[in-house]
Protein backbone atom coordinates (compact mmCIF):
# COMPACT_ATOMS: atom_id res chain seq x y z
CA UNK A 1 0.00 0.00 0.00
CA UNK A 2 1.14 3.53 -1.12
CA UNK A 3 -0.34 5.95 2.22
CA UNK A 4 -0.33 9.48 0.34
CA UNK A 5 -1.30 12.54 2.22
CA UNK A 6 -3.20 14.97 0.06
CA UNK A 7 -3.22 18.32 0.94
CA UNK A 8 -6.29 20.71 -0.34
CA UNK A 9 -7.93 17.42 -0.88
CA UNK A 10 -11.85 18.99 -0.68
CA UNK A 11 -10.87 21.71 -3.00
CA UNK A 12 -10.93 21.78 -7.13
CA UNK A 13 -7.74 19.67 -8.43
CA UNK A 14 -7.54 18.08 -4.91
CA UNK A 15 -10.99 16.14 -4.57
CA UNK A 16 -10.40 15.38 -8.21
CA UNK A 17 -7.35 13.41 -7.63
CA UNK A 18 -8.55 11.70 -4.73
CA UNK A 19 -11.74 10.53 -6.71
CA UNK A 20 -9.31 9.31 -9.35
CA UNK A 21 -6.77 7.65 -7.34
CA UNK A 22 -9.13 5.72 -5.45
CA UNK A 23 -10.76 4.56 -8.77
CA UNK A 24 -7.22 3.89 -10.70
CA UNK A 25 -5.27 2.97 -8.05
CA UNK A 26 -6.43 -0.02 -5.70
CA UNK A 27 -2.81 0.24 -3.37
CA UNK A 28 -3.25 3.50 -2.06
CA UNK A 29 -5.04 4.81 1.04
CA UNK A 30 -5.47 8.35 0.98
CA UNK A 31 -5.29 10.70 3.91
CA UNK A 32 -7.14 13.85 3.09
CA UNK A 33 -5.99 16.74 5.29
CA UNK A 34 -7.81 20.09 4.29
CA UNK A 35 -9.12 23.51 6.69
CA UNK A 36 -12.16 23.82 4.53
CA UNK A 37 -11.91 27.22 3.70
CA UNK A 38 -14.09 28.85 1.65
CA UNK A 39 -13.13 26.87 -1.39
CA UNK A 40 -12.88 23.54 0.30
CA UNK A 41 -16.24 21.64 0.36
CA UNK A 42 -17.47 18.36 2.12
CA UNK A 43 -19.42 17.77 -0.81
CA UNK A 44 -16.60 17.41 -3.57
CA UNK A 45 -16.02 14.41 -1.28
CA UNK A 46 -19.21 12.75 -1.88
CA UNK A 47 -19.79 9.30 -3.65
CA UNK A 48 -16.03 7.96 -3.03
CA UNK A 49 -15.48 4.80 -5.12
CA UNK A 50 -14.07 2.87 -2.21
CA UNK A 51 -14.00 5.59 0.75
CA UNK A 52 -12.94 2.70 3.50
CA UNK A 53 -9.21 3.96 1.45
CA UNK A 54 -9.99 7.68 2.46
CA UNK A 55 -9.76 8.94 5.89
CA UNK A 56 -10.99 12.61 6.21
CA UNK A 57 -8.96 15.04 8.56
CA UNK A 58 -10.19 19.00 8.96
CA UNK A 59 -7.08 20.73 9.67
CA UNK A 60 -4.35 23.30 8.69
CA UNK A 61 -1.19 22.36 6.82
CA UNK A 62 0.42 25.40 9.15
CA UNK A 63 -0.32 23.02 12.25
CA UNK A 64 3.01 21.18 12.21
CA UNK A 65 2.09 18.63 15.35
CA UNK A 66 -0.68 17.91 13.65
CA UNK A 67 0.67 16.88 10.36
CA UNK A 68 3.13 15.16 12.42
CA UNK A 69 0.52 12.78 14.11
CA UNK A 70 -0.95 12.36 10.59
CA UNK A 71 2.03 11.50 9.09
CA UNK A 72 3.09 8.52 12.19
CA UNK A 73 -0.31 7.45 12.48
CA UNK A 74 -0.47 6.52 8.97
CA UNK A 75 3.34 5.93 7.84
CA UNK A 76 2.49 8.33 5.07
CA UNK A 77 5.39 7.91 2.42
CA UNK A 78 4.06 10.12 -0.49
CA UNK A 79 2.37 13.61 0.57
CA UNK A 80 0.84 15.69 -2.18
CA UNK A 81 0.66 19.21 -1.81
CA UNK A 82 -1.70 20.99 -3.22
CA UNK A 83 -3.23 23.46 -0.33
CA UNK A 84 -2.84 26.60 -0.94
CA UNK A 85 -5.05 30.05 -1.36
CA UNK A 86 -5.74 30.01 -5.56
CA UNK A 87 -7.53 32.84 -6.49
CA UNK A 88 -5.45 35.58 -8.10
CA UNK A 89 -7.80 38.39 -7.90
CA UNK A 90 -8.48 37.85 -4.10
CA UNK A 91 -4.71 37.90 -3.78
CA UNK A 92 -4.91 41.52 -4.71
CA UNK A 93 -8.06 42.29 -2.34
CA UNK A 94 -6.22 40.23 0.41
CA UNK A 95 -2.46 39.18 -0.15
CA UNK A 96 -1.63 38.54 3.39
CA UNK A 97 -3.74 35.27 3.52
CA UNK A 98 -1.77 33.76 0.56
CA UNK A 99 1.66 34.56 2.29
CA UNK A 100 0.39 32.62 5.52
CA UNK A 101 -0.82 29.68 3.37
CA UNK A 102 1.06 29.53 0.21
CA UNK A 103 4.45 30.31 1.69
CA UNK A 104 4.35 29.41 5.90
CA UNK A 105 1.88 26.81 5.49
CA UNK A 106 4.27 24.66 2.89
CA UNK A 107 7.18 25.78 5.21
CA UNK A 108 5.40 24.07 7.76
CA UNK A 109 4.43 20.91 6.16
CA UNK A 110 7.97 20.48 4.36
CA UNK A 111 9.33 21.13 8.45
CA UNK A 112 6.84 18.18 9.13
CA UNK A 113 8.57 15.85 6.12
CA UNK A 114 12.07 16.45 7.28
CA UNK A 115 11.69 15.93 10.90
CA UNK A 116 9.48 12.63 9.65
CA UNK A 117 11.17 11.76 6.93
CA UNK A 118 14.78 12.71 7.02
CA UNK A 119 15.52 13.34 11.15
CA UNK A 120 13.58 10.24 12.68
CA UNK A 121 14.26 7.98 9.41
CA UNK A 122 10.98 6.58 9.63
CA UNK A 123 10.76 5.38 6.35
CA UNK A 124 13.68 5.05 3.87
CA UNK A 125 14.15 7.99 1.55
CA UNK A 126 14.68 5.74 -1.51
CA UNK A 127 10.37 5.38 -0.89
CA UNK A 128 8.97 8.79 0.07
CA UNK A 129 7.97 11.49 -2.26
CA UNK A 130 7.53 15.17 -1.49
CA UNK A 131 5.30 16.58 -4.68
CA UNK A 132 4.66 20.27 -5.10
CA UNK A 133 2.01 21.23 -7.10
CA UNK A 134 2.31 24.42 -8.56
CA UNK A 135 1.28 26.74 -11.42
CA UNK A 136 2.43 28.42 -14.68
CA UNK A 137 1.97 31.81 -13.69
CA UNK A 138 5.22 31.74 -11.40
CA UNK A 139 7.01 31.85 -15.09
CA UNK A 140 5.16 35.41 -15.53
CA UNK A 141 3.63 36.84 -18.48
CA UNK A 142 4.59 35.99 -21.91
CA UNK A 143 4.66 38.27 -25.37
CA UNK A 144 2.76 37.36 -28.35
CA UNK A 145 5.75 35.96 -30.00
CA UNK A 146 7.62 34.26 -26.73
CA UNK A 147 8.71 30.60 -26.74
CA UNK A 148 6.56 29.03 -24.54
CA UNK A 149 7.35 28.28 -20.57
CA UNK A 150 10.05 26.05 -20.18
CA UNK A 151 11.35 24.45 -16.84
CA UNK A 152 13.94 26.24 -17.62
CA UNK A 153 12.53 29.84 -17.42
CA UNK A 154 13.32 32.44 -14.80
CA UNK A 155 10.63 32.72 -12.01
CA UNK A 156 9.13 36.06 -12.84
CA UNK A 157 5.72 36.08 -11.01
CA UNK A 158 3.63 39.32 -11.11
CA UNK A 159 1.07 38.54 -8.67
CA UNK A 160 0.76 38.00 -4.97
CA UNK A 161 -0.76 34.72 -5.41
CA UNK A 162 2.33 33.50 -8.17
CA UNK A 163 4.43 35.45 -5.72
CA UNK A 164 3.85 33.09 -3.03
CA UNK A 165 4.10 30.21 -5.36
CA UNK A 166 7.16 31.06 -6.82
CA UNK A 167 8.06 31.18 -3.25
CA UNK A 168 6.68 28.12 -2.28
CA UNK A 169 8.82 26.34 -5.32
CA UNK A 170 11.81 27.86 -3.73
CA UNK A 171 11.37 26.42 -0.59
CA UNK A 172 10.68 23.37 -1.73
CA UNK A 173 13.86 22.95 -4.07
CA UNK A 174 15.86 24.07 -0.71
CA UNK A 175 14.54 21.13 1.29
CA UNK A 176 15.68 19.18 -1.55
CA UNK A 177 19.14 20.72 -2.47
CA UNK A 178 19.96 21.06 1.97
CA UNK A 179 18.68 17.95 3.36
CA UNK A 180 18.00 15.66 0.83
CA UNK A 181 14.04 15.71 0.70
CA UNK A 182 13.22 13.87 -2.07
CA UNK A 183 10.87 16.04 -4.07
CA UNK A 184 9.00 16.67 -7.43
CA UNK A 185 7.83 19.80 -8.71
CA UNK A 186 4.67 19.94 -11.30
CA UNK A 187 3.73 23.77 -12.90
CA UNK A 188 0.58 23.37 -14.83
CA UNK A 189 -1.42 25.49 -16.30
CA UNK A 190 -5.21 26.74 -16.19
CA UNK A 191 -7.59 23.90 -14.97
CA UNK A 192 -10.90 23.32 -15.68
CA UNK A 193 -13.68 20.83 -15.14
CA UNK A 194 -15.99 19.47 -12.42
CA UNK A 195 -16.11 21.14 -8.96
CA UNK A 196 -13.98 24.46 -9.51
CA UNK A 197 -15.26 27.30 -7.31
CA UNK A 198 -17.19 29.51 -9.25
CA UNK A 199 -14.96 32.14 -8.49
CA UNK A 200 -12.67 31.26 -11.59
CA UNK A 201 -13.49 32.11 -14.91
CA UNK A 202 -15.14 28.80 -16.20
CA UNK A 203 -17.70 27.82 -13.88
CA UNK A 204 -18.35 31.75 -13.64
CA UNK A 205 -19.63 32.07 -16.66
CA UNK A 206 -21.88 28.75 -16.60
CA UNK A 207 -23.51 29.70 -13.21
CA UNK A 208 -24.26 33.41 -14.33
CA UNK A 209 -25.41 32.54 -17.79
CA UNK A 210 -27.57 30.03 -16.65
CA UNK A 211 -29.28 32.51 -14.79
CA UNK A 212 -29.24 35.08 -17.41
CA UNK A 213 -26.45 37.09 -15.38
CA UNK A 214 -23.76 39.56 -17.17
CA UNK A 215 -20.47 37.17 -18.26
CA UNK A 216 -18.18 39.78 -16.79
CA UNK A 217 -14.93 39.55 -19.02
CA UNK A 218 -11.94 41.89 -18.15
CA UNK A 219 -10.16 44.50 -20.05
CA UNK A 220 -10.66 43.60 -23.76
CA UNK A 221 -10.81 39.72 -23.34
CA UNK A 222 -7.54 39.35 -25.03
CA UNK A 223 -5.44 37.21 -23.03
CA UNK A 224 -4.53 34.06 -23.41
CA UNK A 225 -4.54 30.95 -21.48
CA UNK A 226 -3.82 27.40 -22.27
CA UNK A 227 -6.85 25.23 -20.16
CA UNK A 228 -5.95 21.83 -18.87
CA UNK A 229 -8.83 19.21 -18.57
CA UNK A 230 -8.87 18.43 -14.72
CA UNK A 231 -8.81 14.78 -15.46
CA UNK A 232 -5.70 15.10 -17.68
CA UNK A 233 -3.78 17.02 -15.06
CA UNK A 234 -4.60 14.17 -12.11
CA UNK A 235 -3.29 11.49 -14.56
CA UNK A 236 -0.26 13.73 -15.07
CA UNK A 237 0.69 13.77 -11.41
CA UNK A 238 0.22 10.60 -10.86
CA UNK A 239 2.81 10.01 -13.32
CA UNK A 240 5.39 12.46 -12.24
CA UNK A 241 5.15 10.69 -8.90
CA UNK A 242 5.56 7.21 -10.36
CA UNK A 243 8.32 8.09 -12.64
CA UNK A 244 9.23 11.32 -12.21
CA UNK A 245 13.53 11.98 -11.28
CA UNK A 246 13.15 13.24 -8.01
CA UNK A 247 14.56 16.83 -7.67
CA UNK A 248 13.17 17.51 -10.85
CA UNK A 249 9.91 20.36 -12.41
CA UNK A 250 7.55 19.21 -14.99
CA UNK A 251 5.25 21.61 -16.99
CA UNK A 252 1.92 20.53 -17.39
CA UNK A 253 -0.33 22.13 -20.32
CA UNK A 254 -3.38 21.21 -22.41
CA UNK A 255 -2.23 22.28 -25.59
CA UNK A 256 -4.95 24.57 -26.16
CA UNK A 257 -3.99 28.21 -25.96
CA UNK A 258 -7.30 30.82 -26.79
CA UNK A 259 -8.55 34.16 -25.78
CA UNK A 260 -10.34 34.77 -22.95
CA UNK A 261 -12.98 35.93 -25.31
CA UNK A 262 -13.11 33.18 -27.70
CA UNK A 263 -13.32 30.33 -25.06
CA UNK A 264 -16.21 32.53 -23.71
CA UNK A 265 -17.70 32.67 -26.64
CA UNK A 266 -17.64 28.64 -27.05
CA UNK A 267 -18.79 28.31 -23.47
CA UNK A 268 -21.83 29.90 -24.92
CA UNK A 269 -22.56 28.54 -27.59
CA UNK A 270 -22.23 25.28 -25.79
CA UNK A 271 -24.61 26.23 -23.49
CA UNK A 272 -26.95 27.42 -26.71
CA UNK A 273 -27.18 23.85 -27.70
CA UNK A 274 -27.24 22.17 -24.29
CA UNK A 275 -30.06 24.69 -22.94
CA UNK A 276 -32.05 25.16 -26.34
CA UNK A 277 -35.13 26.57 -24.52
CA UNK A 278 -33.59 29.27 -22.18
CA UNK A 279 -34.95 32.72 -22.77
CA UNK A 280 -30.51 34.09 -22.38
CA UNK A 281 -30.15 32.24 -25.88
CA UNK A 282 -28.06 33.31 -27.32
CA UNK A 283 -26.18 33.33 -24.66
CA UNK A 284 -23.13 35.55 -26.00
CA UNK A 285 -25.54 38.26 -25.32
CA UNK A 286 -24.48 38.13 -21.82
CA UNK A 287 -21.33 39.01 -22.51
CA UNK A 288 -19.88 42.50 -20.92
CA UNK A 289 -16.62 44.52 -20.70
CA UNK A 290 -15.54 45.19 -17.13
CA UNK A 291 -12.27 47.23 -16.07
CA UNK A 292 -9.14 44.98 -16.00
CA UNK A 293 -7.51 43.20 -13.56
CA UNK A 294 -4.63 45.03 -11.81
CA UNK A 295 -1.06 43.68 -13.36
CA UNK A 296 -2.99 41.04 -15.27
CA UNK A 297 -1.09 38.80 -17.08
CA UNK A 298 -1.22 39.07 -20.99
CA UNK A 299 -0.15 35.07 -21.85
CA UNK A 300 0.49 32.09 -20.42
CA UNK A 301 1.76 29.03 -22.58
CA UNK A 302 3.02 26.03 -22.08
CA UNK A 303 6.01 24.18 -23.23
CA UNK A 304 5.29 20.38 -22.46
CA UNK A 305 8.24 19.00 -24.36
CA UNK A 306 9.54 16.97 -21.35
CA UNK A 307 6.98 15.71 -19.38
CA UNK A 308 5.91 14.08 -23.17
CA UNK A 309 9.22 12.98 -23.91
CA UNK A 310 10.43 11.73 -20.79
CA UNK A 311 7.40 10.03 -19.44
CA UNK A 312 5.21 10.04 -22.59
CA UNK A 313 2.02 12.06 -21.24
CA UNK A 314 -0.40 13.94 -23.51
CA UNK A 315 -3.49 15.47 -22.74
CA UNK A 316 -6.57 13.49 -24.07
CA UNK A 317 -9.18 15.95 -23.51
CA UNK A 318 -9.44 18.78 -26.45
CA UNK A 319 -10.87 21.96 -25.43
CA UNK A 320 -14.12 20.93 -26.68
CA UNK A 321 -14.88 17.99 -25.08
CA UNK A 322 -13.62 18.76 -21.43
CA UNK A 323 -16.03 21.98 -22.04
CA UNK A 324 -18.61 19.30 -22.72
CA UNK A 325 -18.10 17.24 -20.15
CA UNK A 326 -17.95 20.41 -17.58
CA UNK A 327 -20.73 22.20 -18.67
CA UNK A 328 -22.74 19.06 -18.92
CA UNK A 329 -21.45 18.35 -15.04
CA UNK A 330 -22.81 21.93 -13.85
CA UNK A 331 -25.91 21.58 -15.75
CA UNK A 332 -26.52 18.41 -13.74
CA UNK A 333 -25.09 19.38 -10.52
CA UNK A 334 -26.86 22.62 -10.17
CA UNK A 335 -27.64 22.43 -6.52
CA UNK A 336 -24.16 22.32 -6.02
CA UNK A 337 -23.63 25.42 -7.49
CA UNK A 338 -26.56 26.84 -6.25
CA UNK A 339 -25.46 26.07 -2.64
CA UNK A 340 -22.61 28.18 -3.23
CA UNK A 341 -23.72 30.94 -4.88
CA UNK A 342 -26.40 31.14 -2.23
CA UNK A 343 -23.65 31.66 0.37
CA UNK A 344 -23.42 35.57 1.75
CA UNK A 345 -19.51 34.91 1.74
CA UNK A 346 -20.15 34.11 -2.02
CA UNK A 347 -21.99 37.95 -2.65
CA UNK A 348 -20.03 39.62 -0.66
CA UNK A 349 -16.89 38.55 -2.49
CA UNK A 350 -18.70 39.19 -6.06
CA UNK A 351 -19.82 42.51 -4.72
CA UNK A 352 -15.89 43.41 -3.81
CA UNK A 353 -14.18 41.76 -6.72
CA UNK A 354 -17.47 42.90 -9.34
CA UNK A 355 -18.84 46.06 -7.41
CA UNK A 356 -16.56 48.80 -8.26
CA UNK A 357 -16.27 47.42 -11.79
CA UNK A 358 -19.91 48.04 -12.32
CA UNK A 359 -19.74 51.79 -13.44
CA UNK A 360 -17.78 51.00 -16.67
CA UNK A 361 -20.08 47.83 -17.96
P1 LIG B 1 -8.93 25.42 -4.50
O1 LIG B 1 -8.96 26.83 -4.01
O2 LIG B 1 -10.12 24.88 -5.21
O3 LIG B 1 -8.61 24.42 -3.28
C1 LIG B 1 -7.70 24.72 -2.28
C2 LIG B 1 -7.99 23.80 -1.11
O4 LIG B 1 -6.99 24.04 -0.10
C3 LIG B 1 -9.35 24.03 -0.46
O5 LIG B 1 -10.00 22.80 -0.26
C4 LIG B 1 -8.99 24.67 0.88
O6 LIG B 1 -9.93 24.39 1.90
C5 LIG B 1 -7.63 24.06 1.17
N1 LIG B 1 -6.82 24.87 2.08
C6 LIG B 1 -6.57 26.21 2.01
N2 LIG B 1 -5.79 26.58 3.03
C7 LIG B 1 -5.51 25.46 3.75
C8 LIG B 1 -4.75 25.19 4.91
N3 LIG B 1 -4.11 26.18 5.55
N4 LIG B 1 -4.68 23.94 5.37
C9 LIG B 1 -5.34 22.93 4.73
N5 LIG B 1 -6.09 23.12 3.64
C10 LIG B 1 -6.18 24.37 3.16
O7 LIG B 1 -7.62 25.32 -5.40
P2 LIG B 1 -7.33 24.44 -6.69
O8 LIG B 1 -7.74 25.19 -7.89
O9 LIG B 1 -7.85 23.08 -6.46
O10 LIG B 1 -5.75 24.44 -6.66
C11 LIG B 1 -5.03 23.42 -5.97
C12 LIG B 1 -3.54 23.68 -6.12
O11 LIG B 1 -3.20 23.68 -7.51
C13 LIG B 1 -3.07 25.02 -5.56
O12 LIG B 1 -1.83 24.83 -4.96
C14 LIG B 1 -2.94 25.90 -6.81
O13 LIG B 1 -1.95 26.89 -6.62
C15 LIG B 1 -2.51 24.88 -7.83
N6 LIG B 1 -2.88 25.21 -9.21
C16 LIG B 1 -4.18 25.42 -9.55
C17 LIG B 1 -4.51 25.68 -10.88
C18 LIG B 1 -5.93 25.92 -11.31
O14 LIG B 1 -6.15 26.26 -12.48
N7 LIG B 1 -6.92 25.72 -10.48
C19 LIG B 1 -3.50 25.75 -11.85
C20 LIG B 1 -2.18 25.58 -11.44
C21 LIG B 1 -1.88 25.27 -10.13
O1 LIG C 1 -2.41 29.48 -14.81
C1 LIG C 1 -2.70 28.72 -13.66
C2 LIG C 1 -3.60 29.52 -12.74
O2 LIG C 1 -4.87 29.57 -13.35
C3 LIG C 1 -3.69 28.94 -11.35
O3 LIG C 1 -2.44 28.97 -10.73
C4 LIG C 1 -4.70 29.71 -10.49
O4 LIG C 1 -4.86 29.06 -9.24
C5 LIG C 1 -6.01 29.74 -11.22
O5 LIG C 1 -6.92 30.55 -10.50
C6 LIG C 1 -5.85 30.29 -12.64
O6 LIG C 1 -5.50 31.69 -12.63
P1 LIG C 1 -6.16 32.71 -13.66
O7 LIG C 1 -6.11 34.06 -13.09
O8 LIG C 1 -5.61 32.52 -15.02
O9 LIG C 1 -7.66 32.11 -13.67
P2 LIG C 1 -9.10 32.81 -13.59
O10 LIG C 1 -10.11 31.74 -13.81
O11 LIG C 1 -9.26 33.69 -12.41
O12 LIG C 1 -9.09 33.74 -14.89
C7 LIG C 1 -8.83 33.21 -16.18
C8 LIG C 1 -8.74 34.39 -17.13
O13 LIG C 1 -10.03 35.01 -17.23
C9 LIG C 1 -7.80 35.48 -16.66
O14 LIG C 1 -7.16 36.06 -17.78
C10 LIG C 1 -8.72 36.51 -16.01
C11 LIG C 1 -10.00 36.38 -16.81
N1 LIG C 1 -11.25 36.67 -16.07
C12 LIG C 1 -11.43 36.03 -14.88
C13 LIG C 1 -12.57 36.25 -14.14
C14 LIG C 1 -12.78 35.59 -12.81
C15 LIG C 1 -12.21 37.49 -16.62
O15 LIG C 1 -12.03 38.04 -17.72
N2 LIG C 1 -13.33 37.71 -15.88
C16 LIG C 1 -13.56 37.15 -14.66
O16 LIG C 1 -14.62 37.43 -14.05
Amino acid sequence: MQRILITGGAGFIGSNLVHNLLESRPDVEIVNLDLLTYSGNAKNLEDLSSPERHHFVHGDICDHALVIRIMEKYQIDTIIHLAAESHVDRSIHNPGNFVHTNLVGTFELLEAARAYWIENERIPTSEVRFHHVSTDEVYGTLAPDDPAFAETNRLLPNSPYAATKAGSDHLVRAYGHTYGLPYLVTNCSNNYGPRQFPEKLIPLVIGRARRGETIPIYGDGGQIRDWLYVDDHCRAIQLVIEEGQVGHTYNIGGNVQITNLELVKQICSLLDELLPKSPWNPHSQLITFVPDRPGHDRRYAIDMSKIESLLGWMPKETLESGLRRTIRWYLENNEWLDAIENRETYSDWMEKNYGQRKGEV
